[in-house]
């Protein structure tokens, strides 16, 4: 198993969070009640999919409860219709939670697409929510408005820690000039800074 997929953090305890007020209101919406749909936007590589499987993980979502689409799967109304509002329709698993819809690489969604997607996000019961993005620019400002939007970005001392855990799991004696300059001059993309160290230390 690749390093990104051995250690893609399953709960709060490995995953780290964004710097500022963004990362206090994923933490809050970890253990709120009734959390508000959310629209997370960043770089590749920091941290969006898994923070959907940690807040899955924070609410005790059943797993038949989880649903992960791409923009380019919901891009017509019978798309949408087929995914989407048949799910929000049907009841949860669970009687008294609430249902995950991670909508992935949601700029790609058609214009057609977020219209219908729209009324849906308005209407749904017992669904939350969660659209990632690389570019804000690309997401609808009807869909934007329905959303808690927070930006994913990572700070190199909260994940030096991650990743010493992650060498000394694998038994790796790293040079520390070596490893200061691939953070430095990848100073966001955390899956692309695990990938480089497995490509060079792994097995
Ligand atoms: N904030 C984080 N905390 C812990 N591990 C992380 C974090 N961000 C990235 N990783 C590591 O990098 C891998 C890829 O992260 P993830 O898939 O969450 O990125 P993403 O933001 O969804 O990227 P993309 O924009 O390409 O979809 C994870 O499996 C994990 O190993
Ligand atoms: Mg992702």
């Amino acid at each position: 198993m690749m390093w990104v997929d051995k250690y893609r953090p399953t709960s709060e305890d490995n995953y780290v969070f964004p710097i500022g007020s963004a990362g206090d209101t994923l933490r809050k919406m970890l253990v709120r009640k009734n959390p508000s749909h959310l629209l997370l936007h960043g770089e590749p590589g920091t941290g969006k999919t898994s923070y959907v499987s940690v807040f899955c993980h924070a609410h005790n979502v059943d797993p038949f409860d989880q649903f992960t689409y791409t923009g380019g799967e919901i891009s017509t109304v019978d798309d949408i219709r087929k995914k989407i509002l048949e799910t929000v329709t049907t009841s949860t698993y669970s009687w008294d939670g609430f249902r995950v819809i991670h909508l992935e690489e949601f700029e790609h969604i058609s214009k057609v697409g977020s219209n219908a997607l729209r009324s849906i996000i308005e209407r749904a019961k017992d669904t939350v929510f969660i659209l990632s993005v690389n570019n804000l620019d690309r997401v609808d400002k009807a869909i934007r408005s329905r959303c808690t939007t927070v930006e994913v970005k990572l700070a190199t001392q909260d994940f030096a820690q991650l990743i010493r855990t992650i060498l000394k799991e694998e038994n790796v004696e790293i040079d520390k000039a070596y490893l200061n300059s691939l953070v430095s001059n990848n100073p966001n993309d955390l899956r692309f800074i695990i990938n480089t160290l497995e490509e060079k230390y792994g097995d």
